[in-house]
C-alpha cells in the first residue's frame, strides 16, 4: 500500500472481505439499509463477520448493533455506507479511525446533482486515511465467490468467471435478474457510480490477478482518465479477455457526418480506436457483452480463420454463413480426404460442402463423430455447431455428444453452438453452458461469438511492434508553432503549416513567399512552372472568398500578374488583413486523393485519422482512426480497412500506388502530434497519391491549449 490514487492493494478489502459493516443499517425493512444487511445475511456471507451499525438499535436481523464502526470490537476490512450524503464525511472519519480499508458508498447527494466540493471531501478524507473508495451513488458491491453481497440489488448473482463493472447502478440491478434467468455466472458485480475514487482501470487491473475471473465485461458511459485506461488495457488484455459496451454511440454518427477531419473524430470513435488499439472487444450491446464473455471464458481464441458450420438444418447453415461473411470470418473447403471422414457420420444425402449438413436426421453419434474428426484436422480453426429441434431428434442427446466430442479433443480450438427450437432446446442450452460449451438460441449469435474469438486472437497473435522514432526537424517545428502562439493565433498559416510538415518530412510542393514584387520572377523561376500564387496573412483562412488564390500560372508574366491580382483582391475585399507576402509554390499533377488527420481527443489524445479525400470524405464516410503512439503495423491497418485502399493496391487492372509513402505520412503525423501538445488538429486533404511518392496539397495545423496535457 503506497496510499496513491492509483495503489490497488486495497482492494482486496473491497472484493474479498473477511469482515463487513454496514453504516447505516436500518430497522426499516423499505429501506437501503435493511435491505444490504439482508442480502448479505441472506449470500452467506458469514454472519459472525457482518456488524450493523446504527445508533438508534440494539439489534437488526438478529445481529447485534453498533452505534459507530469505534465499537466494533474487532477489525473491519469493508464498510457499506448507507446513511444520508451529509453525514458521510463524519462516518468516513470514522471509518479511518477504525482502520478500515475500504468504502462503498450507496449513498447519493455527491458529485451526481453537483455537489462537486462534499465529493471532493470524502475522497480526501479516504485517501488521507488510506482507504479506497467506491462510488459514491451505487448499488453496491458482490462477490459471489465468498458470498457477499454488499449491494441492495434482488439477489447473489449465480457463480460464475464473468466479472461484471457497471458505471450503472440500475443496470446492475436490472442484469442480476437477467444473469438469473439466462444461467450466467458471475465472479464480482461492481456498481461504480460516480467513480470519484475506485473507477474501471483500478478493477481491470486487480482483476487480472483475481483466479476467479477469467473475463472482464464492463458497462461504461464514459472515462475521466483515457491514459490510464490505455496503460491498464495494454497490461491486462492479453492475458484476460476484456469486454465492454459503451454507451453513447449514436454521437458517432453525428460527428461522421461533418466534412471536417477533426470533427469526423468524435469522441466516441475514440474510445473505438483506443479499446481496439489495446485488444478490449467493444460489444455493440449487454447481449453480446455476455455472449462473448460466455465465449471467451469458455474458449480458446480462434487464432486460425478456417471455421466450419455443422448443422442438421440448411437454413440455419445458411443464415450462418451469410453472417460470417459480414463478420470476416473464413469458411474454408473441405479437404477431400475430411470430406471421406465426414460422409461416415450422414445419410448419402448428407452435404460435405462447408456448412457441413448432416441432415435432420443428425444422432448424437453423427454429431460427435463429425465434430470429432473435425476437432482434430489440422486445418480446422475452429467450429460452429447448429443444431435445429425437430421431432425425430433429441437435443439433449446431441449436447451431450458435442460435450464428448470436445472433452476428448485437445481443446485448443473454439466452437461455439446454436441449438434452435424454443423451449425444446433450453434445457440443453442450459446443459452445454454449465459444461463450458458456448450455447446460444440463434446461429447468428454463434456467429458472433466466434468473431469475438476471432477478433481476440488476432490480438494475441500481432507480432510485438513499437512506434517508430523518425528523424524530423523538430527545431523548427518548434520555432513556428512557439511564433504562432506568442501572437496569440489559433492555426499555422498555410505556408508555416507547409513548413512545420516539411520539418517533419512529410512531402509538400516546392515553396516560397515572395514579400516584394521585384521577387516574383526569381522565385518563380527557382521554383518551376506551372505555380499557384496565394495570399500569405494569418487574417485570412478563406483564401479563395477574397481572391487570395491563383491557379495554373504558366510563365513569368502570368506570375507577375497573380501577384498584382491578389494584393489588389485583399486590399478590396480584406482591407484589415495583416499580409506577409505571397506564395507560390509548385502546382502539383493530380493524384489519388487521401487524408491524413489528427484531432485531439480530449480523453485519449491524440487520434489519427486516414481516408478517401476530396470530396469524397463527406460522401463515404471511409475513414479509419487510431490512437497514437502508432506503429508502422497500425499505419498499415488504417489503410487497409478503407475502402479507398482497394483503388491504392490497384483496383481492377489501375496502377498500384506508393503505400508505403502513405504509411510514411501517417507515421509524420502521428510524430508531430505526439511531439507538440499545443497541436489540437492537423488536416493534410488532399494528400495526391502517385506511383512514387505522394505530396501534401493542402496542411492545415490548428493550435490551442490542450485539454488533454
Ligand atoms: N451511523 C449509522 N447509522 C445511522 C447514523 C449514523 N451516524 N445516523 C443515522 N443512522 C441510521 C438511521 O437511524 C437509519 O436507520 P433506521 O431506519 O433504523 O432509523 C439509517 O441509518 C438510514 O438513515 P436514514 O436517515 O433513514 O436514511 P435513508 O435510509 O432514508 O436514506 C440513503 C439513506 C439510502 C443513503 C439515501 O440518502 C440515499 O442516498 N439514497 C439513494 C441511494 C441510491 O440511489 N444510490 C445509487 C444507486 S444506483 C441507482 O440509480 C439504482
Amino acid at each position: 500500500m503506497d496510499g496513491s490514487p492509483d495503489d490497488i492493494s486495497n482492494l482486496k478489502y473491497l472484493l474479498e472481505p473477511e469482515s463487513v459493516a454496514v453504516i447505516g443499517a436500518s430497522r426499516n425493512p423499505q429501506k437501503i439499509g435493511y435491505q444490504v444487511l439482508w442480502n448479505l445475511i441472506g449470500g452467506g456471507f458469514p454472519r459472525e463477520k457482518i456488524f450493523p451499525i446504527n445508533p438508534k438499535a440494539e439489534e437488526i436481523l438478529d445481529l447485534k448493533c453498533y452505534p459507530s464502526i469505534l465499537e466494533v470490537p474487532e477489525k473491519v476490512d469493508l464498510a457499506v455506507i448507507v446513511v444520508p450524503a451529509k453525514i458521510v464525511p463524519m462516518v468516513l472519519k470514522q471509518c479511518v479511525e477504525k482502520g478500515v480499508k475500504a468504502v462503498a458508498i450507496i449513498s447519493a447527494g455527491f458529485g451526481e446533482v453537483g455537489n462537486i466540493a462534499a465529493e471532493e471531501e470524502i475522497v480526501r478524507i479516504a485517501r488521507e486515511g488510506g482507504m479506497r473508495l467506491l462510488g459514491p451513488n451505487i448499488v453496491g458491491v458482490a462477490n459471489t465467490h465468498n458470498n457477499m453481497n454488499a449491494s441492495f440489488c434482488q439477489a447473489l448473482p449465480f457463480k460464475g468467471n464473468i466479472a461484471f463493472i457497471t458505471q450503472s447502478g440500475a443496470l446492475a440491478i436490472a442484469l442480476v435478474g437477467w444473469t438469473l434467468l439466462e444461467k450466467i455466472g458471475l465472479s464480482v458485480l461492481v456498481s461504480l457510480g460516480n467513480k470519484a475514487d475506485v473507477d474501471d482501470a483500478d478493477l481491470i487491473l486487480y482483476l487480472r490477478d483475481d483466479p476467479k475471473t477469467s473475463v472482464i465485461t464492463i458497462y461504461m458511459e464514459g472515462l475521466d482518465d483515457g491514459q490510464k485506461f490505455m496503460d491498464v488495457a495494454s497490461k491486462v488484455s492479453s492475458q484476460k479477455p476484456i469486454i465492454i459496451v459503451k454507451a453513447g454511440r449514436s454521437e458517432r454518427g453525428a460527428k461522421a457526418a461533418s466534412s471536417h477531419t477533426g470533427s469526423l473524430a468524435g469522441s466516441d470513435i475514440a474510445y473505438t480506436a483506443a479499446f481496439k488499439k489495446y485488444g478490449v472487444l467493444r460489444a455493440s450491446n449487454i447481449q453480446e457483452l455476455f455472449d462473448w464473455a460466455m465465449a471467451t471464458a469458455y474458449m480458446p481464441p480462434l487464432k486460425n480463420n478456417n471455421v466450419v458450420i455443422l448443422t442438421n438444418g440448411g437454413g440455419a447453415g445458411v443464415l450462418a454463413t451469410d453472417e460470417c461473411e459480414s463478420s470476416g470470418i473464413k469458411l474454408m473447403d473441405i479437404p477431400p480426404k475430411l470430406a471421406e471422414e465426414l460422409r461416415k457420420y450422414m445419410p448419402p444425402f448428407g452435404s460435405v460442402g462447408n456448412p457441413i449438413d448432416l441432415t435432420g436426421m443428425a444422432t448424437k453419434e453423427w454429431y460427435k463423430g463429425a465434430l470429432k474428426a473435425l476437432l482434430s484436422h489440422e486445418d480446422v480453426g475452429g467450429v460452429i455447431i447448429l443444431y435445429c429441434h425437430t421431432a425425430i431428434t433429441a437435443p439433449m442427446e446431441i449436447a451431450e455428444g458435442i460435450i464428448e466430442a470436445y472433452e476428448e479433443s485437445n481443446k485448443d480450438k473454439p466452437i461455439t453452438t446454436s441449438f434452435i427450437g424454443g423451449s425444446e432446446c433450453l434445457e440443453s442450452q442450459e446443459h452445454l453452458r454449465r459444461n463450458n460449451i458456448p450455447s446460444y438460441p440463434s446461429p447468428e449469435r454463434a456467429v458472433s461469438a466466434m468473431a469475438a474469438l476471432l477478433e481476440r486472437g488476432r490480438y494475441l497473435m500481432r507480432p510485438p511492434s513499437r512506434a517508430p522514432q523518425l528523424e524530423v526537424d523538430r527545431a523548427t517545428a518548434k520555432r513556428i508553432i512557439g511564433k504562432a502562439l506568442e501572437e496569440g493565433r489559433s492555426a499555422l498559416s498555410s505556408i508555416e503549416a507547409f513548413q512545420v510538415a516539411e520539418a517533419y518530412g512529410i512531402p509538400v510542393p516546392p515553396l516560397q513567399v515572395v514579400k516584394s514584387r521585384e521577387e516574383v520572377v526569381s522565385v518563380a523561376r527557382s521554383i518551376g512552372f506551372p505555380l499557384v500564387a496565394e495570399i500569405e496573412s494569418p487574417d485570412i483562412i478563406h483564401k479563395t472568398d477574397v481572391g487570395g488564390i491563383v491557379l495554373d500560372i504558366e510563365n513569368e508574366d502570368g506570375a507577375l500578374q497573380a501577384y498584382d491580382q491578389i494584393l489588389k483582391n485583399i486590399k478590396k475585399n480584406a482591407p484589415t488583413a495583416k499580409v506577409i507576402g505571397v506564395a507560390f509554390r509548385k502546382m502539383v499533377e493530380e493524384g489519388q486523393e487521401v487524408l491524413v488527420g489528427m484531432h485531439r481527443d480530449p480523453t485519449f489524445g491524440p487520434l489519427i485519422a486516414f481516408g478517401m479525400g476530396g470530396i469524397f470524405v463527406n460522401i463515404l464516410k471511409d475513414v479509419s482512426f487510431r490512437i497514437t503512439p502508432l506503429t508502422e503495423m497500425e499505419a498499415k491497418e488504417m489503410i487497409s480497412e478503407t475502402k479507398a485502399s482497394k483503388i491504392l493496391y490497384g483496383y481492377r487492372g489501375m496502377e498500384k500506388l506508393d503505400i508505403n509513402s502513405v504509411v510514411d505520412v501517417i507515421l509524420r503525423v502521428s510524430q508531430l502530434a505526439m511531439d507538440f501538445k499545443e497541436i489540437t488538429g492537423i488536416d493534410v486533404n488532399p494528400l495526391f497519391v502517385y506511383r512514387n511518392g505522394c505530396v501534401a496539397v493542402d496542411v492545415k495545423i490548428l493550435l490551442g491549449k490542450s485539454e488533454k496535457e
